[in-house]
């Protein structure tokens, strides 16, 4: 069975405040940090890129979990992996998924794939075996706060017994409206990464991530 995992993701943290906003999930237990990076084209809006998580690099020791929604990711591949421990490319924003996966392990990182709400899962179905992880956007990427999309429970399940049929134990990460409500149910269906915006960042950031840590033991 996979480890669970807790990931925040800083899009929702307070951008005036970045370190600090790091460090408070950090102290209160999560391993993980979900860095989305949006470029307008992929999907509709512009976050942050390269140098800001660079910069968090300097002062935080989570695991870089960094979610690329770029166009054609390959073209930074390189200077993303000198600050990420994970780099997830999305199956749609690729022209040759099989070789960006090498390449982001050639360059020493996990690597993730990550599917669209209506991305089939047969998508992944001959690199399964070759990725870390595979990421469900759980909402239309883009934005944070959105509300999850129901039918994703259901792909969750599907994909964890075709990993499981295959003797793969990648991880599956779920990324879009998990909340503390809804995250034992993407849980039981087989998830075992969550990725948590609002629902950690909105109000008291510490006391959310304790609460989803326990949760999740
Ligand atoms: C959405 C991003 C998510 C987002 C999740 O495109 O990939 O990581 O930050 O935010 P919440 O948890 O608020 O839906
Ligand atoms: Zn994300």
């Amino acid at each position: 069975m996979n480890r669970k995992i807790l990931s925040p993701s800083l899009l929702a943290a307070d951008f005036a405040r970045l370190a600090e906003e790091v460090a408070g999930v950090e102290k209160a237990g999560a391993e993980y940090l979900h860095l989305d990076v949006m470029d307008g084209t992929f999907v509709p809006s512009i976050s942050f890129g390269i140098p800001v998580i660079q910069s968090l690099r300097k002062v935080s020791g989570m695991f870089f979990d960094v979610h690329l929604m770029i166009q054609d990711p390959d073209r930074y591949l390189e200077e993303f992996a000198a600050a990420a421990d994970q780099i997830t490319v999305h199956a749609e924003a690729c022209r040759h998924l099989d070789r960006t996966m090498q390449k982001i392990h050639s360059l020493g990182k996990k690597a993730g794939v990550a599917l669209n709400p209506a991305t089939p899962l047969s998508a992944i179905e001959w690199i399964a075996g070759d990725v870390d992880m595979i990421l469900l956007m759980s909402v239309n990427p883009g934005f944070g706060g959105q509300k999850y999309i129901p039918y994703v429970t259901g792909k969750i399940a599907s994909l964890r017994a075709f990993l499981e049929s295959r003797g793969l134990s990648a991880d599956i990460q779920v990324d879009g409206g998990v909340t503390l409500e809804n995250a034992p149910e993407v849980l039981a269906a087989g998830a075992n990464v969550l990725v948590a915006g609002s629902a950690v960042f909105k109000g008291d950031a510490a006391a959310n991530t304790r609460a989803f840590l326990e949760l999740m033991r």
